[in-house]
């Protein structure tokens, strides 16, 4: 700028005073009567414009990154998916070889009590796939499906004899004598097809003041996966 043209901008500020100057000549005005300011402003400006390529750029990389994570994410969730279901296809397979059949064990009456009880048949003819416990009585259904289960007993006949199939605290089917003098004793049981939730339980209650008679081969409990669902 030659000096003239400094007098001329110098002049301009002056002749149009303060209020109401448009922005570019109050620029006009600082930079040419404070000419450090004007360098600093300039530094300003380029700081700022450099302070927002900066932001914008992390934000753009933030958002990136975050993209990734949620698409590896899902990739993961889908690999989850995909096992989880493998493992059921094969616990599936497996349970077509679900079978279990018990006898009490023992020799003598187990009962009576005088409250309900399970009855817990120890003496394991065979348990494939392990889903009844010989300690507990209760069959744990390993997966969904179609069920049949049957308990028979063998009982003194001058006791009651009253057992109940159940499903967790449902009763399913009962069998039941009542006492006599006549017979010296009685054999009776009953069946069921069940569908099962994978958990459910299925055991034999025995009522207060009811019994049967247990040996290894006389009161059984048997149950059969038919098909799974
Ligand atoms: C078997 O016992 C249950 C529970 O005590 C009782 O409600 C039921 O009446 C008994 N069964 C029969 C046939 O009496």
């Amino acid at each position: 700028m030659t000096f003239s043209v400094w007098l001329l901008v110098c002049f301009c500020g002056l002749t149009l005073g303060q209020e109401g100057l448009p922005q570019t000549e109050v620029a006009t005005e600082i930079r040419s009567s404070f000419p450090d300011m004007s360098k600093f402003l300039i530094e300003f400006g380029a700081m700022k414009a450099k302070l927002e390529a900066v932001e914008t750029n992390l934000k753009e990389k933030s958002e990136a990154l975050e993209t990734k994570l949620k698409e590896k994410q899902e990739v993961m969730e889908t690999r989850q998916k995909e096992t989880e279901n493998q493992v059921l296809v094969l616990k599936k397979k497996d349970a077509s070889n679900i079978a279990f059949s018990a006898a009490t064990g023992g020799n003598g009456n187990i009962g009576p009590f005088n409250t309900d009880t399970t009855i817990i048949y120890r003496k394991l003819i065979i348990n494939v796939g392990n889903a009844y416990n010989q300690h507990t009585g209760i069959f744990s259904a390993p997966v969904p499906g179609i069920y049949y289960f049957t308990f028979f007993y063998h009982a003194a006949g001058t006791q009651v004899v009253n057992l109940s199939l159940m499903k967790n605290n449902e009763i399913v089917v009962t069998t039941y004598d009542h006492k006599t003098s006549q017979d010296g004793a009685d054999n009776g049981g009953n069946a069921a097809f069940l569908q099962l939730q994978q958990g459910d339980h299925v055991y034999v209650r025995m009522y207060a003041n009811s019994h049967v008679w247990q040996t290894d081969h006389i009161t059984t409990f048997s149950g059969v996966l038919l098909r799974p669902l």
